[in-house]
C-alpha cells in the first residue's frame, strides 16, 4: 500500500528543495551547512533485542517469559541473562543507551546501527506480531533519535531479520514493511532517497558532507534464508538483489566522481555461509571494483565478534571446488576463520591487495549468546594532503589479471561457454576495478579506519535493582603507546587522543607501552594491508597466544566446543 504520509512528504520535500536553491535563500543555505567539528569517532550498534516480555527470575527454556528455572542460580538476570538464549529486558537496551548518551554521544560523529532491534521468534505460546515488531522498534528509534539525532549525529540504521515479520522474509518493496520503516526511520533517512527506500530499503547518507557517506543495505535480499526472491540470479535483473547491487554502483560511482569515501553498513554480513551465491559474487565484485572508494563494510547479525575477507579468488570458477566446497569446513566459525587466514599472502605485494576487502562484524548488544557489547571507532580527520588527494582523482583503471593463488582456476572463457556457468554472473562481470594504493583503504589519510575500542558488559549476571551493569573496555586494536602522545617527540599541537582518557582503563590513562593486556593486535590503523597481516598473525602464531585472544574475544570468554 502506498503510504499517503508519504507521497506529502514528497511534495512537501519538493517545494523546500526548490526554495531552498533558490538565490534569495543563500545565507539560510550558508547557515544550515556549516561544517560540525569532526571528532573522528563513530559508534557501531547492532543486534539490540529488546524483548517486552522478558522477566527476571524466569527459565531460559521458556525463552525468559515463564516459570522458574529448575535450579535457582539458572533464574533470569534482571539485566538481561549472560550467554543465553534469551533476548534483553528493554532496561538492558536503556541502560545501554543512556550510558552511550551519557558517555559518549559527545565523542562521536555519527552512528551505524545495524538492526534487529525486535526479539527473537522464539517462543510458542507467545508469537511475535508485526505490530509488536514495529512498537519496538520505534521505541528504540525514537530513543536513538531523541540521543543523537537532535545533537545533529548522523544515525543510520538498517534492517535486521527480526525486524520484518516472518522473520527472515521479505517480498519487493514497496510494500506494508518497506513503508512502515520509511516512516519508523523518517528522521534517519535524507528525503531524496524516501522513494528508492520504500522500494527496497537501502538509502545513503553523507555524514560528513561532500567528504564520506554511510550506505545503508537491505541485506534481507542477499540474505538465503529469504525464500521470496531470486538470490541475483544473472537471468533475472529485476530480483530485488539485482536491483539494489545496480543501485549501489550508481552511489559508488557518484562517490568516487565526487572524490568522497564511503561506508557501507547492513545487518547480515556478505559471506558464503548467509548469502545466495549470486549475490555474495556481485558483492564481493562491486566491493572488490569500488575498493578506492569505500573506506570499509560494517555488519552485525552474527553477535560474534569477527572479521573476515572478500576475495578475487571468490570470482573464479574452480569446478572441482564448486557448490561451497572451498569455504564450507566441518570445524565452527572460529576454525573456518583460521583456515581462510591461513591463505592469505605471507607478505603481500602492493598488488596482491588490489584482490582483497575486509569485512567487520560487530558483536551484539543483547547477550545471546555472548555479552552486551559496542564499538567506537577511530578514523583519520587530518586535512588532506595534496600529494594525498591528486593521484585518486586522476588515476585511470586498468583492467586487471587475476592471479592463481588459490585452487587452480580453469579456463574462463571456457567454462562460460558451458551451460552450466553461461549465465552466472561470474561470466558477466569484466568491468575494470579501481584500485589505488594510495587510497584510504589501503593508506592512512584522512578518512582512513585509525583502529576500534569495544566495550563490553561483564558483570551482567550480577546487577540487579541497585547495581547497573557496567560497560568496561574489552580490547583496543591500536597499539597501546598510540593512545598517548609520543614522549620522545615533540608534543604536537593538538594530540587527538583515539580514546578519550577517561574511557580508558586505568592501566592504560598514563603512557607506557607494555601493557598489552588491553591490546594485543597492535595494528598501527585498519587499511586493508593492517588486516591482511593480522590475519597472517593469527594463522601463524604458533604460539597461540594471539589466536587464543582472538577466540576469547569472539566468544566473550564463554567456552565453546
Ligand atoms: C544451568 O546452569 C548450569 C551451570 O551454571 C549450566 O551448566 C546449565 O546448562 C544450565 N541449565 C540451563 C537449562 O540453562
Ligand atoms: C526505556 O526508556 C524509555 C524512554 O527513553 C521509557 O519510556 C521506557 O519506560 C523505558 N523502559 C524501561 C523498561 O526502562
Ligand atoms: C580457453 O578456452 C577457449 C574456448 O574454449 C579457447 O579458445 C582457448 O584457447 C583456451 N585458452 C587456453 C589458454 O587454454
Ligand atoms: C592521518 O593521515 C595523515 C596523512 O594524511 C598522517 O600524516 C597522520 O599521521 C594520520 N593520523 C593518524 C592519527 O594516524
Ligand atoms: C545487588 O548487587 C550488589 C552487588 O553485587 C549486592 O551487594 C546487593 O546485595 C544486591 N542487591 C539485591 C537487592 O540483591
Amino acid at each position: 500500500m502506498f503510504s499517503p504520509t508519504a507521497l506529502l512528504l514528497f511534495l512537501v520535500g519538493a517545494v523546500v528543495e526548490t526554495v531552498v536553491s533558490s538565490p534569495a535563500q543563500v545565507p539560510f543555505q550558508l547557515e544550515s551547512s556549516k561544517p560540525r567539528k569532526l571528532h573522528g569517532r563513530f559508534l557501531h550498534i547492532t543486534d539490540m533485542h529488546p524483548d517486552p516480555h522478558y522477566a527476571a527470575h524466569t527459565a531460559e527454556s521458556t525463552a525468559c517469559h515463564r516459570k522458574k528455572a529448575k535450579k535457582k542460580k539458572n533464574d533470569s538476570r534482571y539485566y538481561g541473562t549472560p550467554y543465553s538464549d534469551c533476548d534483553s529486558p528493554f532496561r538492558l537496551t536503556n541502560h545501554t543507551l543512556d550510558f552511550l548518551k551519557e558517555n559518549w554521544a559527545h565523542e562521536i560523529d555519527f552512528v551505524i546501527w545495524t538492526g534487529d532491534n525486535a526479539r527473537h521468534d522464539n517462543d510458542h505460546k507467545l508469537p511475535r506480531t508485526p505490530s509488536e515488531i514495529y512498537d519496538l522498534n520505534r521505541a528504540v528509534a525514537s530513543k536513538m533519535q531523541r540521543i543523537f539525532g537532535s545533537r545533529g549525529i548522523p544515525v543510520i540504521p538498517s534492517l535486521g531479520n527480526n525486524d520484518v515479520w516472518p522473520h527472515n522474509i521479505l517480498i519487493p518493496g514497496p510494500n506494508s514493511i518497506t513503508n512502515e520503516y520509511a516512516s519508523i526511520w523518517s528522521p534517519f533517512i535524507p528525503f531524496p532517497y524516501l522513494q528508492v527506500f520504500q522500494r527496497g530499503a537501502y538509502y545513503t547518507v553523507e555524514v560528513v558532507p561532500d567528504e564520506l557517506a554511510v550506505i545503508s543495505l537491505n541485506t534481507m535480499y542477499f540474505y538465503d534464508s529469504n525464500k521470496v526472491v531470486s538470490g541475483c540470479a544473472f537471468k533475472e535483473p529485476n530480483d530485488p538483489g539485482n536491483l539494489q547491487i545496480d543501485w549501489l554502483e550508481v552511489q559508488l560511482e557518484t562517490y568516487r566522481n565526487r572524490n568522497m569515501q564511503v561506508w557501507i553498513s547492513g545487518h547480515v554480513p556478505p559471506s558464503p555461509g548467509n548469502y545466495f551465491p549470486e549475490c555474495y559474487v556481485r558483492y564481493t565484485e562491486t566491493s572488490l571494483r569500488y575498493q578506492d572508494t569505500i573506506v570499509g563494510h560494517l555488519f552485525g547479525h552474527m553477535n560474534v565478534d569477527h572479521f573476515f575477507f572478500l576475495e578475487a579468488d571468490d570470482l573464479k570458477i574452480v569446478p572441482d571446488k564448486e557448490n561451497g566446497a572451498i569455504r564450507t569446513n566441518q570445524g565452527g566459525l572460529f576454525e573456518t576463520l583460521l583456515e581462510d587466514f591461513s591463505a592469505l599472502p605471507k607478505s603481500p605485494k602492493t598488488s596482491d591487495l588490489d584482490d582483497y576487502v575486509v569485512v567487520n562484524v560487530g558483536p551484539s548488544v543483547v547477550p545471546n549468546p555472548y555479552l552486551p557489547s559496542f564499538r567506537i571507532f577511530t578514523y583519520n580527520i587530518s586535512e588532506p594532503t595534496e600529494s594525498g588527494l591528486a593521484p585518486k582523482k586522476k588515476k585511470k583503471p586498468s583492467k586487471r589479471k587475476h592471479g592463481h593463488r588459490r585452487g587452480n582456476e580453469g579456463n574462463k572463457t571456457h567454462h562460460c561457454q558451458s551451460e552450466e556457468y553461461a549465465d552466472t554472473w561470474r561470466c558477466h562481470l569484466d568491468r575494470p576495478w579501481y584500485s589505488d594504493e594510495n587510497s584510504p583503504s589501503r593508506r592512512n589519510q584522512r578518512f582512513t579506519p585509525l583502529g576500534y575500542a569495544q566495550y563490553y558488559v561483564s558483570n551482567l549476571h550480577r546487577a540487579n535493582k541497585t547495581h547497573a551493569p557496567e560497560f568496561k573496555l574489552e580490547y583496543l586494536t591500536y597499539p597501546a603507546d598510540s593512545l598517548h602522545p609520543d614522549p620522545n617527540q615533540e608534543l604536537p599541537k593538538e594530540f587527538l587522543y583515539p580514546i578519550p582518557l577517561r574511557h580508558l582503563p586505568d592501566a592504560l590513562r598514563e603512557p607506557g607501552d607494555a601493557k598489552t593486556k588491553y591490546a594485543p593486535y597492535r595494528m598501527t590503523d585498519l587499511t586493508i594491508g593492517s588486516w591482511i597481516r593480522l590475519g597472517r598473525q593469527l594463522a601463524d602464531d604458533k604460539g597461540n597466544k594471539l589466536r587464543k585472544k582472538f577466540r576469547k574475544y569472539m566468544y566473550m570468554g564463554r567456552e565453546e566446543e
